[in-house]
């Protein structure tokens, strides 16, 4: 492998973070990808290109990614398949005045490895699609209130149950409520105090921590007991999990279910599908918008979803996962840290976790640093590629190694502060 890690600084980031500050608000388009996210004055703050698992920022140092595009980028950047079926698809159309055969032939796919996929329409983030699931259930139940668990993006009906809900309207806030993962009771409670009124319960099926025996089963019991649908958010688990989604890994199947990120290679494509007696109420449910059915992420889909079942890549990205999970957490035990982190998942991410205590920020920042520094990108949710092979895998243990070295010699000296380059991270903006 050629030279990984920062070797030549952060001026051109810094420039260009420089324009955009006082140009976009924010600074980026995605928070999760913003510079709170990674420690500012260290960290390159953009990338310029990828290919496989390896990123090359626009200073041109280069990095085994574990972002991936926030999970979207399953197989690896610039991935031949698929970057062929996208070419090949550019030169026929982007989007046209009518419809196009691909959106039979996806959603024909999804309906083949999708458990409740009996009807199938298509969306661009996530957002849309557990939005449309929303309006959907409370259409086809005629009732108002949705119990929620996860996150599921930035539209108002969820945004309401969280701190960063500036510009909606408090009027919303009744009608969306949270309940606890593995807590049959706190869902149980709620359905009780809003009898009759639940549309649905919308969650994802699994986050970092698996579910607890008849979990899920229990859920949906519980919800079609009091005639409210199940609609699993399977924005993350989706395409990576397993090829039909949690709903097959955990033999739970959904009335309605929700997907996005890993399904298109990187290409924005989100997916509802579901039961085709609920989805036909969309007959009278509003969700149509002008980039519905876009050939270049339908073509994306196509070929991912094909290289994904030839190739039996989950299978892959789940054994690179169990890798880097077990030999981390091995190595971190090692220098006497695991009190404070753990690797977790590794199905459907690969998480760093910290102990919560008042320095939890400071570790992993500093963590973070010496990744960086020695060509690994990790941010605070990881996924493994397809592209991510043995060789990256041990690569990155090695780099785990020396830097976790640094960082309790650093804790043993009470120095982290004055060793960190930049400014420690910031929480991550959500919970879930
Ligand atoms: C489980 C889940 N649902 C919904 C969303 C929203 O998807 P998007 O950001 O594509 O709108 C996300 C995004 O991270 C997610 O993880």
């Amino acid at each position: 492998m050629d030279k990984l890690g920062m070797v030549n600084g952060i001026q051109i980031s810094e420039r260009y973070w420089q324009r955009a500050s006082s140009l976009i608000p924010c600074g980026t388009q995605c928070l999760s990808k913003g510079p709170t996210q990674f420690i500012e004055g260290y960290a390159p703050k953009y990338l310029a290109r990828g290919d496989g698992c390896i990123v090359t920022d626009v200073d041109e140092n280069r990095f085994i990614d574990y972002g991936m595009g926030l999970g979207a980028v399953s197989l690896g950047y610039h991935y031949p398949t698929v970057n062929s079926a996208i070419i090949n698809q550019l030169n026929e159309a982007i989007t046209l005045t009518m419809m196009h055969p691909l959106e039979v032939e996806v959603s024909e796919l999804i309906r083949e490895v999708i458990p409740c996929a009996e009807s199938v329409r298509f969306g661009k983030n996530g957002s849309d699609v557990t939005s449309a699931a929303v309006r959907l259930a409370r259409a086809y139940t005629r009732r108002d209130i949705i119990l929620c668990g996860g996150y599921h993006g930035w539209h108002d009906w969820y945004v309401i149950t969280t701190d960063r809900n500036a510009g909606i309207p408090p009027v919303l806030e009744g009608l969306t409520k949270k309940f606890s993962y593995n807590d049959i009771d706190s869902l149980r409670m709620l359905i009780n105090k809003y009898k009759g009124r639940v549309a649905a319960v919308i969650m994802e099926p699994v986050g970092v921590i698996h579910p607890q025996p008849n979990f899920l089963a229990d859920v949906k019991q519980l919800a079609h007991d009091n005639g409210a649908l199940l609609i699993f958010d399977e924005v993350l688990t989706g395409f990576r999990i397993a090829l039909g989604g949690a709903q097959q890994y955990y033999g739970v199947t959904p009335d309605l279910a929700t997907f996005g990120k890993a399904v298109a290679n990187g290409m924005p494509l989100s997916i509802l599908t579901g039961k085709a007696e609920i989805m036909s109420e969309l007959e009278n449910v509003f969700f149509s918008f002008t980039f519905g059915g876009e050939m270049l992420s339908l073509a994306s889909a196509k070929a991912t979803i094909e290289e994904m079942k030839t190739h039996r890549t989950i299978d892959h990205v789940n054994a690179m996962g169990k890798l880097l999970m077990e030999q981390g957490n091995a190595i971190i035990e090692k220098h006497g840290l695991s009190e404070r982190i753990s690797i977790q998942g590794p199905r459907a991410k690969t998480l760093f976790v910290y102990r919560e205590s008042p320095d939890t920020l400071l570790i992993k920042s500093f963590l973070q640093q010496e990744m960086i520094r020695r060509g690994i990108l990790f941010t605070s949710y990881n996924y493994v590629s397809y592209s991510h092979k043995e060789e990256q895998i041990q690569y990155t243990l090695d780099v785990l190694e020396d830097s976790l070295s640094e960082l309790s010699k650093a804790m043993k000296q009470n120095k982290l502060v004055e060793k960190l380059e930049g400014k420690a991270v910031a929480p991550v903006f959500r919970k879930a």
